[in-house]
């Protein structure tokens, strides 16, 4: 049996997670659901789930990785108890994972065609009409998207290939370190800007008011599925890591700190985005398009504002780059622990399945725009978002939780003793009724209200019996 690879030191395995849960989460769903859910109404929340649902949840992913020594494929299959089927999950898990590639790598292919253009001068004099139809015309061209969504995965899988301490590892810290130093710099230049007052009012003075115009369980649902989406929740993302690391440190520690680095990031991108938004007059809620739309007019009005702006979007593209290197790592661990197969063979099959997988999402802008899955305007995107972010993150959340506090699972004890391995600090044991009774019926509640309303299910259940 081969010997399992294990991270070269701490800080490789703090930043390899922390590069998983850092993302596009952060730097481009984070601002514009904020923008569109009322600010900093929405950020309370939505940092409160952090700390009650989400930090509980990443140690035991962390658990069951570390005491498995395996991916989420097999994780559940060697801590079950016998005949229980737990281990059926490990294909949610994979499917999970796949999915959210499915239009991640695309996204990312966005952030690099962003960086060459705004890097090249493209967007100089035009005006914020013109700004906006570049993103539009973008999303008519299938084949632009397609390169360089290709290019995201073949960059990915390239280093994926060179192994973990060589490849994942040496690329991610770098990337890491680069990306900390760009925020601040973008940080300091956004809140200096004349007019920035508002935004940072938006943004950090909470309005429930605006809140409740979008309706409550809609901007708490939003905010629980972007809890886990940003610590990368529920798909056994994270609790790879756990499995090539030792049992030197307890993994609630090293929960918090990799929470915090998210968190950190989240919160000093939109110290970036509102700012300039109210700086140059533009809306914070328009959506999606949020960073593409909106900033480049903001780099074309600002001093230095080509620089700045390129500097944004590498930076958009490192934190996009890091989640795809440590989900593409996971997605090679399923094929190396199922299979046995080398890691090279692992990469070269998953770099076509990939890659196949991904142009759905791309052709859903253009060529199969008429595939509106989830109601007008909407795309394949939206779809493959739908499934990951709203179910099988908060969902498989439920999986891990169940799996690591019922009896008839892997069990309180054994995940406790798991956790609290290692210098650090424990898990807060008394915490045991609320972790396993009420976090799951919170769960639970705001995933029925949230579908209820955002489907409107009960009244067109009351129409058709009526
Ligand atoms: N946390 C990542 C981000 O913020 C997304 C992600 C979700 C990654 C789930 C892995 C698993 O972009």
């Amino acid at each position: 049996m081969l010997q399992r690879e294990k991270f070269a030191s701490r800080l490789g395995f703090l930043l390899i997670s922390a590069g998983c849960a850092i993302g596009l989460g952060n730097v481009w769903r984070f601002p514009y659901i904020t923008g569109q859910y009322g600010g900093a109404a929405f950020v309370l929340i939505y940092l409160f789930f952090l700390l009650v649902l989400g930090l509980p949840i990443m140690v035991m992913e962390f658990s069951v990785g570390r005491a498995s020594q395996k991916s989420a494929a097999l994780s559940f299959r060697v801590l079950e108890p016998k005949g229980t089927r737990w281990h059926l999950y490990g294909y949610g898990a994979m499917l999970g994972n796949y999915m959210l590639m499915m239009f991640y790598t695309t996204v990312g292919g966005w952030m690099i065609i962003y960086f060459l253009k705004t890097a090249t001068g493209e967007f100089v004099g035009k005006t914020p009409d013109e700004v906006a139809s570049v993103f539009g015309n973008m999303l008519a061209r299938p084949g632009l998207m397609a390169f360089w969504m290709v290019a995201v995965v073949l960059i990915g899988f390239g280093i994926c290939s060179l192994g973990l301490q060589n490849g994942v590892e040496r690329i991610t810290k770098a990337m890491m370190g680069c990306l900390f130093l760009v925020m601040i710099v973008l940080v300091l230049r956004a809140v200096t800007l004349p007019g920035a007052g508002d935004g940072l009012r938006f943004y950090l003075l909470p309005d429930f008011g605006k809140m409740a115009e979008q309706g409550i369980s809609t901007v708490i649902f939003a905010a629980m599925g972007q809890a886990f989406f940003t610590l990368s929740l529920g798909i056994g993302a994270m609790a790879i890591f756990g499995s090539y690391i030792g049992k030197e440190r307890s993994l609630t520690g090293e929960s918090i700190s990799i929470t915090l680095l998210d968190t950190g990031v989240a919160l000093m991108a939109g110290l970036i985005i509102f700012p300039a938004c109210s700086a140059f007059g533009m809306d914070p809620g328009q959506g999606p398009g949020l960073v593409f739309v909106t900033l480049p007019n903001i780099f074309n009005v600002m001093t230095g504002g080509r620089i700045f702006g390129a500097l944004f979007f590498i930076f958009m593209t490192f934190a996009a780059l890091s989640t795809v290197i440590a989900v593409f790592e996971n997605i090679v661990s399923f094929g190396m622990d199922l299979w046995g197969w080398s890691r090279r063979k692992t990469v070269l099959i998953n770099t076509v399945l990939i890659i196949v997988l991904s142009i759905p999402c791309v052709l859903g802008f253009n060529l199969w725009s008429s595939i509106q899955p989830l109601g007008a305007g909407t795309n394949i995107q939206d779809l493959e978002d739908f499934i990951v972010s709203s179910n099988l993150l908060p969902l498989g959340s439920l999986v891990y939780l169940a799996f690591c506090t019922s009896r008839y699972g892997w069990g309180w004890k054994n995940f406790l003793k798991e956790a609290d391995t290692g210098n650090g600090i424990r898990f807060p044991a008394w915490t045991r009724i609320y972790v396993s009774y009420i976090l799951p019926v919170i769960v639970l509640y705001i995933f029925v209200q949230g579908y209820n309303e955002k489907f409107h299910l009960l009244e067109q259940l009351t129409a058709i019996f009526a």
